[in-house]
């Protein structure tokens, strides 16, 4: 792929594709192979953390072949660059009850941990039938907190990736592929 096909979206600054577009599709569709045997016979409520879940969210869903319904919960971690505070502020709660249902969390990417750990702590309040995560990219290096994603989709190197959802200020969101800005 040419990464200089993608400048207009990147504000001129060249990013490196890390994971491709077929990468992508390919694990996601097994993603969803899987995640549709292992809730057979159920139904099943997807939960997108906004915003960098919302490329992610769209194609999973469609891989899974079960009696699906969407919730979207939005979150802003309060740090503008590329680390995270662990200080997460929500934007956008649930639009419906969870209790008793089963709950799949489709995450973007965990790195230090600290935003999942967040997330699972809130949730758990309210009941659910199961709790699992999903997450596109896994930074098991850069963990400070205990956290395993049931599902994962790619284990990444700790470097910060954009594309595909995932940011750096806002921007990179829509790149069809996950990359590296050149350092
Ligand atoms: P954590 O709390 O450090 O696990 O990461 C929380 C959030 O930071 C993720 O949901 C992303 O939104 C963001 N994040 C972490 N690593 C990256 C990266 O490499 N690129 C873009 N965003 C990232
Ligand atoms: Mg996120």
């Amino acid at each position: 792929m040419d990464v200089h096909d993608h400048l207009g979206k990147t504000r001129g600054r060249p990013v490196k594709a890390l994971i491709s577009q077929e990468e992508l599709q390919q694990r996601i569709t097994d993603l969803g192979k899987q995640i549709t045997r292992d809730y057979a016979g159920q139904e099943l409520v997807l939960l997108g953390v906004l915003k960098g879940s919302f490329l992610f969210m769209a194609d999973l869903a469609r891989a899974i072949d079960l009696p699906v319904t969407t919730e979207f919960l939005g979150l802003s971690s309060y740090s503008g660059g590329t680390e995270s505070s662990g200080e997460v502020k929500v934007t956008l709660d649930l639009a419906h009850p969870i209790a008793d249902k089963h709950l799949l969390v489709v995450e973007d990417i965990v790195d230090t941990g600290l935003t999942l750990a967040y997330i699972l702590r809130m949730l758990s309040t309210r009941n659910p039938r199961s709790l699992k995560l999903c997450c596109l990219l896994d930074k098991p290096e850069g963990r400070k907190v205990q956290i395993e994603a049931d599902y994962v989709g790619f284990t990444i190197p700790k470097r910060f990736v954009v594309g595909y959802g995932l940011d750096y200020n806002e921007f990179y969101r829509n790149l069809p592929y996950i990359g590296v800005m050149d350092e």
